[in-house]
């Protein structure tokens, strides 16, 4: 949530920094802005809106001088987007300025303790009271002072301070929100991401809390808050750069919809060998494994959903009772849980705060967290016990696809993986279960390249005022992302319903022409979909059905239906989502919204 960069070199600053803030947009898109040093003075430009007014209204950052600079792009929480609100934020007499990303929890008392002593503030934002701050404690020294107001703070930051006096120098620090430096010849960077900075170095230190970074043209120096300097490893980032670019394709999201095959086969591929699933970076011992007598699955939004799937696949393969929780309502609903519970977190970001806070509270009762995660550093990788990373590469659209599917591939390998040494799966099915695992890429491309067919359906449905999506079983928890999917970039209403729910009041929404989704994968309740599919279609609905290819008497019950290839029940969900995902996408596109970034939304959340 909120984007931040940095620049300190010899080159002009700010067409950098924007060209930085164009990568971390998936962040947030309310309103951005850039301070720049220009030898005299602090000059700030801000712009609500997406950064390609900021970029209008400086010429591409071209008018702006200074070879030092601070930019933001920012998803509100603290006052509406504007131009005010917007970062960076300066002190009273802009001899300061400052850019955040987190939240700053006491910020009301330290604004009522600064405007008592006559600081006059001009954002409603939980910013400024920093730059206030540093300004109000500054005697001369601005790492001093910074340490200073720290002491001061409550809540969550990333923070990149710029003075007026030193146009040499940015002062960086982080604390449970993400910041990395980007190393350079002579030139320094500093940003949430590391794909802001891909284009410019390799090189990067990721800052850990409370670590403090006062960056240099010639140099990076960290330090704790008593000034003892950390030395810091030197982190060579191996994502290939156009992974963070479009590459040729309209949107990111319809990109990374297209890298499916190759993000599950990167992710699966090198945890197979010689036929056994090996999962190195699991550190339990099997008499560990066997001790526990429940799992404990934390995650939100789409990574729930992933965790409802997983519910379903490690109750069949592990017989051991999972709960799956919204990682915002765990932490307080006193949960039952210790150190014989094992607990997935399931996050692309790692950054989540949700997801953070619930893992940590998972951990302080003694449950041991094994984590999957997308983004190699973050948060919830490190502070987790073990961590099984997705290799899906960057995912720059704010609806995730590519990561839910190599989320859900990690849960077949953790299932097939503790299922052997569990012994609840039979030699016959661990070999099967490995084979259609290696062979998900082959049948998504096979989908993939029929995409012309969901185009088709999307362009007849693309004006419907209600979606439902209906499922039993593992498709209930698929039903839950298809839903999601639509209606967060094409801002059409839709529901997920358990099949067999719907006749329990909500079936009373379903009247002549409403559009049901019914995902009909599962074999063992194949009659039981169809009869639910009848009472929706009797009472006038228009139904699309996704089912397996063997199964084609589903046409008698829909008005059109979307075949998939065959494979194993458990692993039907990583060939059923792809329709899901393309409909909400050409819907989208067919009603002309920002799909990359839907009204509303940012792709990292950090704020809870
Ligand atoms: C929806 C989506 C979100 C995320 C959720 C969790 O398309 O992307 O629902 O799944 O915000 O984010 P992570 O996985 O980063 O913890």
């Amino acid at each position: 949530m909120c984007g931040i960069v940095g620049y300190i070199g010899y080159e002009q600053a700010a067409p950098l920094l924007l060209s930085s803030l164009e990568k971390l947009e998936y962040r947030g898109y309310d309103s951005a802005g850039v301070c720049l040093n220009d030898g005299e003075n602090l000059v700030v430009k801000k712009a609500k809106g997406q950064l390609k007014v900021l970029k209008e209204l400086t010429n591409d950052g071209k008018t702006l001088k200074g070879t030092v600079g601070i930019g933001h792009t920012r998803w509100a929480t603290h006052g509406e987007p504007s131009d005010v609100n917007a970062h960076p934020h300066l002190s009273d007499s802009e001899r300061f300025a400052v850019v955040h990303n987190g939240i700053i929890e006491n910020y009301i008392q330290l604004k009522e303790h600064l405007s008592a002593k006559g600081v006059a503030f001009r954002s409603k934002t939980d910013t400024e009271v920093i730059a206030q701050l540093i300004e109000y404690y500054y005697k001369g020294n601005l790492v001093d002072t910074v340490i200073k107001v720290l002491s001061k703070l409550e809540g969550s930051y990333a923070l990149g301070v710029i003075s007026k006096d030193n146009p040499d120098e940015i002062i960086a620090v982080r604390k449970e929100s993400p910041l990395i430096i980007g190393l350079g010849e002579n030139e320094n960077y500093i940003a949430s991401d590391v794909t802001a900075i891909l284009a410019k170095t390799r090189k990067i230190y990721r800052l850990e809390n409370n670590e403090i970074a006062i960056i240099k043209r010639d140099g990076v120096k960290v330090v704790d808050t008593d000034k003892e300097e950390i030395a810091k490893e030197v982190e060579i980032v191996n994502w290939d750069i156009s992974a963070a670019e479009k590459g040729g394709y309209e949107h990111f999201m319809f990109k990374e919809i297209m890298e499916q095959p190759k993000a599950i086969r990167d992710t699966v591929a090198p945890r197979i060998k010689d036929g056994r699933v090996v999962l190195d970076e699991i550190k339990l011992t099997d008499e560990q494994l066997k001790g526990f007598n429940k799992i404990n699955i934390l995650a939100c939004g789409s990574a729930y959903h992933v965790g409802v799937v997983a519910k379903y696949v490690f109750e069949k393969v592990l017989r051991k009772p999972v709960e799956v929780d919204l990682a915002s309502e765990f932490r307080y609903r006193d949960p039952i849980i210790d150190d014989k519970t094992l607990t997935v977190v399931i996050s692309q970001s790692g950054e989540t705060a949700d997801t953070k806070e619930a893992m940590k509270e998972a951990q302080r009762r003694g449950s041991h967290v094994i984590s999957i995660v997308n983004v190699v550093g973050s948060a919830i990788a490190t502070e987790s016990d073990d961590v099984i990373y997705t290799w899906a590469g960057p995912e720059i659209a704010v609806a995730t696809t590519k990561a839910y599917s190599t989320q859900l591939a990690v849960i077949y390998l953790m299932a097939i993986y503790f299922g052997d040494k569990l012994g609840t799966i039979s030699g016959e099915d661990y070999q099967m279960y490995i084979s259609e695992l290696e062979q998900l890429p082959e049948k998504i491309t096979k989908i993939l390249e029929n995409k012309e067919n969901i185009q088709y359906l999307a362009s007849q449905n693309f004006n419907s005022r209600d979606v439902f999506f209906i499922g039993r079983n593992i498709d209930y928890a698929l039903s839950l992302e298809g839903s999601l999917k639509l209606k967060e970039i094409s801002y059409i209403h839709s529901e997920a319903y358990a099949a067999g729910e719907l006749k329990h009041g909500t079936i009373s929404l379903i009247e002549q022409g409403t559009l049901v989704i019914a995902l009909a994968t599962h074999e063992a309740l194949l009659g039981k979909i169809i009869s639910n599919i009848e009472e929706v279609q009797t009472r006038g609905a228009n139904v699309i059905g996704v089912a397996c290819e063997n199964h084609p008497e589903i046409s008698n019950v829909t008005q059109s239906t979307i075949f998939l290839p065959q494979t194993c029940d458990m692993l039907l969900p990583s060939l059923a989502v792809i329709p899901l995902q393309l409909f909400a996408y050409y819907v989208a596109s067919l009603k002309g919204c920002d799909i990359d970034k839907p009204r509303n939304l940012a792709k990292s959340v950090t704020v809870e």
